[in-house]
């Protein structure tokens, strides 16, 4: 067997072994759980003879963004705001797919900057909305943003949770390591939610909380501005392929 058929042959084998059972019903069409109730649409394939069930498509997307504001990212705040503002922009622009936005801000505390609101009216940072000061409480910002999250969330809406950070945790007052980690665990497992990991020690992160290392990349303290760029162009290929969720965030292509 060459090379190529080895893949191919590889690649049925998985599709075979992870093929739902025939005439079982599974949810479909849109990120809505209520499909479940609905019987899927089976067609045939004689290829690999079992039924085929349409992929899920997900085209609402709430992007959660936690996004650092301790002491240590005012040195390049002016980035920092400008990088978000493009973000915002970028994101916009964006037409196939609808989405909305929640912005956490953390530093000693948690700061909700505003809950779910529709991309046209997410408003810019300013030198006033963004000060940086003080600690850096990641667990606990982790935490509020998806209580916040799960409440704000829509049936037909997946979840993207997108951390942004240039420390590593040092003051939460209420979450710790593995009540974040049971959280993420078990929204991971709804198959809608997406967790997205920008800071320190990226590897570190990914096996804390048993995340997929494709979902997270280091934060880049020379140029701030670069951050949200790899987050944009990121969140940009998430919201095009319109699956439910991704475990290879920063490894789309
Ligand atoms: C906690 O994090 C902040 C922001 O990164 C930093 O300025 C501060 O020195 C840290 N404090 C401790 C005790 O590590």
């Amino acid at each position: 067997m060459n090379r190529g058929s080895f893949i191919i042959f590889l690649f049925l084998v998985s599709q075979t072994l992870s093929a739902p059972e025939y005439g079982k019903k599974i949810q479909y069409d849109g990120c809505d759980p209520v499909a479940l109730d609905d019987p899927p649409v089976v067609m045939s394939d004689s290829a690999i003879s079992r039924p085929i069930y349409p992929i899920r498509r997900c085209t609402k997307t709430l992007i959660v963004v936690i996004l650092d504001e301790s002491g240590s990212m005012d040195v390049q705040k002016a980035d920092v705001i400008g990088g978000y503002n493009s973000f915002v922009d970028n994101q916009r622009a964006i037409k196939n797919d609808q989405a909305r936005l929640i912005l956490i801000k953390f530093s000693s505390g948690v700061n909700i900057a505003h809950r779910a609101i529709e991309l046209a009216e997410v408003p810019h940072l300013t030198t006033s909305s963004y000060r940086p000061g003080g600690s850096t409480a990641l667990y606990d910002a982790v935490s509020e943003g998806i209580r916040i999250a799960e409440t704000a969330a829509n049936s037909d809406e997946r979840v993207l949770v997108l951390i942004m950070t240039d420390g590593e945790e040092n003051s939460s007052k209420k979450a710790t390591s593995s009540s974040v980690k049971a959280m993420i665990r078990k929204k991971e497992a709804l198959g809608t939610w997406t967790f997205a990991y920008i800071g320190q020690n990226p590897d570190g992160w990914a096996s804390q909380m048993g995340q997929s290392k494709h979902n997270v990349i280091v934060y880049d303290l020379q140029n701030q501005g670069s951050n949200m760029e790899k987050a944009s162009d990121a969140v940009a290929k998430f919201r095009a392929a319109a699956a439910p969720q991704s475990s290879a965030f920063f490894a789309q292509t």
